[in-house]
């Protein structure tokens, strides 16, 4: 790995407000939104997940681009500006009970809300404008929940957000939900209960189903509950179990199939859709998982693992059979995978971006950004030796006419000068269209949102 890597996991302490970035080529006239990106800031030795959120913030308006950011002003934030110490986080036992609300993973709107977003159920509402942190956002339902995902998909024709929580006891429960804009109210669609509930970072959904997609990372729910165990040291790999997919009705609610095929593990599910009967899913799919060894300090240090990367593979769950059939889509791998979003989410799609590892340049952080045509199996790459980009955010054209007509955004770290910078690429050609440059470096983030609005500081948000 390229030393420059290190400034990925190195802690950002400077918060700014509305930096007006230096521009080098030019950012598109009608590219006017702000782009949201979460992400740990602070590291905490324990695990990557543990560290401190920080919300980015680039407004884009008309060529030009100012930068904001700040740490989430949580439990976790006080505690380890205190003493240094991590509270109740995922390699953290939660023994104490005391929570830490750190929702370092990723962004979403919720009822008018903007709200960072973890895998413990507690969102934390910020102030799109100053990137103040309002506090955690209650919602509006008795639903039973001690884990969830921070991947809820919209349901664009349901004008609605939807995602499950696992509920931990001596039978456990995966509780699908619905939640209607506009609200804060979580309506049960459905339960599946399993004595062997799996880890899951994200779902699919279609237009009639919500796939729950079991690898084989299972927790241990006795170990949980005790609360001796950190959530990361509660998950066990358990390849003998195979991965399965819980096929629940968005209509029935019911468990209406469920298909297997080899154990595999996936962070990021891509897309899923349905096309006479079969049901397709997409994921960035590795062959196992550690999640221990996944902390700052081994991730620094690690060796290129050339069998352990995540590749496309596409699962066909057919009616009449109980095993899904598997094809791999490109040559090339992927991590934190997106897509055209409004035209192509629960539909059948062409396009994914997402990041990966450069195949004359390996490295065991991915280091370019990549676009592959599903329909074909080619693939565009963008790369730059010693640069290392983050999760690949696609904003569509005013009246796009292609599914790929827009640009491609993209936090990427200049490893060689310590710094980093919004990158925008023409998502056709996967040409470099501009880079706005951060004075200062910007660590390993998660995800992001982008949204056309601006926020003003006059308007209040
Ligand atoms: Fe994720």
């Amino acid at each position: 790995m390229s030393n420059g890597s290190k400034w990925l996991f190195t802690d950002l302490k400077q918060e700014l407000e509305r930096e007006p970035l230096h521009i080098q080529g030019i950012f598109p006239e009608w590219l006017s939104g702000t782009l949201f990106r979460n992400g740990p800031a602070k590291f905490m030795e324990s695990h990557l997940f543990d560290g401190l959120a920080m919300i980015h913030k680039f407004a884009i308006d008309h060529g030009c681009v100012t930068y904001s950011n700040r740490f989430l002003r949580t439990p976790a934030y006080d505690r380890a500006m205190t003493n240094g110490q991590t509270l109740s986080g995922f390699a953290s036992p939660s023994s104490s009970g005391a929570k830490g609300y750190n929702a370092n993973v990723s962004v979403t709107r919720i009822d008018h809300h903007f709200a960072a977003l973890t895998e413990s159920p507690d969102i934390v509402a910020f102030d799109p404008c100053s990137l103040g942190t309002i506090g955690v956002l209650p919602y509006e339902d008795d639903l039973p929940a001690h884990y969830t995902t921070a991947h809820p998909h919209y349901d664009f024709r349901r004008k609605s957000l939807f995602n499950f929580t696992v509920q931990f006891g001596r039978t456990c429960s995966y509780h699908v939900y619905g939640m209607p804009d506009g609200t804060r109210r979580r309506k049960l669609i459905g339960t599946v209960e399993t004595t062997a509930p799996a880890y899951m970072h994200s779902f699919a959904m279609t237009e009639n189903y919500i796939v729950l997609v079991e690898f084989p990372l299972i927790f241990n729910p006795l170990e949980l509950m005790q609360g001796e165990k950190s959530i990361a040291d509660s998950m066990h790999w358990m390849p003998e179990r195979g991965t399965r997919f819980l096929v629940v009705g968005k209509n029935s609610g019911k468990l209406e199939r469920v298909f297997e095929s080899d154990s595999c593990f996936s962070f990021h599910l891509i897309n899923a859709y349905e096309k006479q009967g079969d049901i397709f899913i997409d994921a960035c799919a590795m062959k196992k998982i550690s999640m221990g060894s996944i902390n700052p300090g081994h991730l620094s240090e690690s060796a290129y693992n050339p069998s352990n990367q995540p590749a496309m593979l596409r699962f066909r769950l057919s009616p009449g059979k109980t095993v899904a059939a598997v094809e791999r889509l490109s040559e090339e791998t992927m991590e934190f995978p997106g897509i055209h979003y409004r035209w192509s989410n629960a539909a059948e799609y062409r396009y994914a971006y997402g990041t990966s590892t450069n195949r004359n340049r390996p490295e065991s952080i991915e280091n370019q950004l990549v676009k592959v045509d599903t329909h074909f199996g080619t693939a565009k790459t963008w790369f730059q030796e010693g640069h290392y980009p983050g999760e690949p955010v696609f904003v569509a054209t005013p009246h796009a006419s292609s599914e790929d007509d827009g640009v491609i955004l993209s936090v990427v770290l200049d490893g060689d000068g310590g710094s980093s910078y919004l990158l925008a690429l023409d998502a056709v050609t996967f040409e470099e269209l501009g880079r706005a440059v951060v004075p200062h470096h910007i660590p390993y983030g998660f995800h992001g949102l982008y949204t056309n609005e601006l926020f003003n500081e006059e308007e209040g948000g």
